[in-house]
């Protein structure tokens, strides 16, 4: 098995110098993890706990519920780095929704969340039925507002999204 920093180096699609994440499913192997992710106190009330998600999962086939790991562990079977992550999208009505997103709280402010985002958007462009992307965060979440506004989201002008009293929804202004 070749080393970490060679496949860190190669340039053949599946991590590469640029890349910073890798997602993989949710899995029995790396599922405890996931259940151990915890962000910070004072942002628990942002994001909903990975159990719950994954329990919607159980029973949406429309949720991707996916593990986080540093890019450094694409290639191996069983990585011995930790997962940092948790993130889930929905492909629906012909669109890609970003629903869930935490990165645990001592991987934060190192660009994992951002470039989670970049990654989601990267495997959702890639599917025919996503005609828009989206995602949405609570009122006064700062740091998601600034992470999702830096990479292009607008807010999304539709009247359900405009008028809901809690969340502030957002498209990708260059879907495709
Ligand atoms: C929001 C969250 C996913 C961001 O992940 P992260 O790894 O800490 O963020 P990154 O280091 O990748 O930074 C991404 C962007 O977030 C913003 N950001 C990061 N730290 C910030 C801070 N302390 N204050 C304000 N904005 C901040 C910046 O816009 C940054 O982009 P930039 O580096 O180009 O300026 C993470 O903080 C988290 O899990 N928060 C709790 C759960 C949550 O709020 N999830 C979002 C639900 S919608």
């Amino acid at each position: 098995m070749c080393d970490r920093q060679s496949i860190r180096n190669k340039s053949n699609g599946c991590a590469s110098v640029v890349a910073k994440v890798h997602l993989r499913k949710v899995n029995a192997a790396n599922l405890p993890q996931c259940l151990q992710l915890k962000v910070k106190l004072e942002q628990q009330s942002l994001v909903a706990p990975v159990a719950k998600s994954l329990a919607e999962a159980y029973v949406n086939p429309n949720l991707y519920p996916m593990a986080i790991y540093d890019v450094a562990a694409c290639g191996y079977e069983e990585p011995e780095i930790p997962v940092i992550g948790f993130t889930m999208y929905e492909i629906f009505t012909g669109v890609g929704f970003i629903l869930r997103l935490m990165i645990d709280r001592q991987y934060q402010g190192q660009g994992y969340g951002k470039a989670t985002t970049i990654e989601v958007i990267r495997r959702l462009k890639l599917y025919p039925e996503v005609e828009m992307i989206a995602t949405s965060h609570l009122k006064g979440n700062e740091r998601a507002a600034s992470l999702y506004r830096g990479l292009g989201f607008k807010v999304w002008e539709i009247d359900w999204a405009l008028s809901h009293p809690t969340e502030v929804y957002l498209k990708l202004e260059d879907s495709k």
